[in-house]
């Protein structure tokens, strides 16, 4: 396994791929790496001849100070990990002045609403950190195809909103999420979960496929108002949000057009843990 540090040895060691044109498969983390993680970068493996994996906490995608410093760091358990899948992978752990030339600052987008709505409005400014850091990654790296969590769909949109805007030769993967056996999406952020908490969190998912059982045959106002029920009679919860959205525009939906597609959402909050999760309603 390499790992290196800085942009300029990242492009010496991946000047032969691109000198016989191999495919560079690329996987953006911030680290703390959980199994949700390693089955990507076991895609990659699988799809790509050289795959480069990022391990960067970016600081612009953070709007609370106080959560970008508690930001779990495991880079020992994170290496050691990567290194139990294959011993060919390309490790890139920049510092923050290694990536951000200058101070660390978002650059502003146009993502046409996709980052108004939910992670967007909860969490303002984390979109225009996100592409900033993705944008500097990808020409650092110069991949072929990089791949991203279905779990983040929100995050999904906004860069392949940035390859489009910035013309950027990459495809993007989307790939599916991974569940603990309860059907929580993984997230570093469980581990701040009680044990009883863990269990108990399988609640989000739980209501996401509630709804989409009922998606066909209940009115969408119904069912947002079951689901705010259900948290507000569960104990320990906050809801931030339930939206039902069309995608891929995320525009927000009130009723059921023909022929469109639509995901449901929810962010809220367990024992102080923020958690996230999605599901496809009519594939
Ligand atoms: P991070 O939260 O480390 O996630 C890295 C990638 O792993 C994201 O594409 C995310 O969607 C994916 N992922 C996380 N948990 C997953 C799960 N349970 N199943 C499938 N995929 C999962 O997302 C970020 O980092 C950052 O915003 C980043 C893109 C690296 C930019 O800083």
């Amino acid at each position: 396994m390499k790992l290196t540090q800085t942009v300029a040895e990242l492009k010496e060691i991946l000047t032969p791929a691109y000198q016989s044109k191999s495919t560079i498969g690329f996987f953006p983390t911030m680290g703390a790496l959980h199994e949700g993680h390693l089955n990507l970068v076991k895609r990659a493996l699988f799809k790509s001849e050289v795959v480069v994996v990022s391990i960067f906490v970016n600081p612009t995608q953070f709007n609370d100070p106080k959560d970008l410093e508690a930001y779990p760091r495991t880079l020992e358990s994170d290496l050691n990990n990567l290194r139990s899948l294959s011993d060919e992978l390309i490790v890139f752990h920049p510092d923050v002045n290694a990536l951000y030339t200058d101070q660390p600052q978002s650059r502003s987008f146009d993502f046409k609403g996709l980052d108004k709505v939910m992670e967007g409005a909860y969490r303002p400014g984390h979109f225009d950190g996100v592409a900033t850091v993705v944008d500097l990654l990808f020409k650092a790296v110069r991949p072929t195809v990089a791949y991203f969590g279905e779990k983040d769909y929100q995050q999904t949109l906004i860069v392949k909103s940035l390859v489009k805007q910035e013309r950027l030769q990459v495809r993007i993967e989307v790939c599916p999420t991974t569940r603990e056996s309860n059907g929580l999406a993984r997230s570093s952020r469980n581990e701040r979960l009680s044990a009883q908490g863990r269990i108990k969190a399988a609640f989000i998912y739980q209501q996401l496929k509630w709804v989409k059982r009922r998606f066909s045959s209940v009115e969408f106002e119904v069912i947002r108002e079951a689901v705010s029920m259900a948290f507000k009679d569960t104990e320990d919860w906050r809801l931030e949000y339930f939206e039902i959205a069309e995608v891929p525009s995320l525009e927000l939906s009130v009723s059921r057009k023909k022929n469109k597609k639509y995901r449901a959402f929810i962010a809220a909050r367990f024992e102080g843990v923020r958690l996230i999760d999605s599901i496809a309603l009519n594939e």
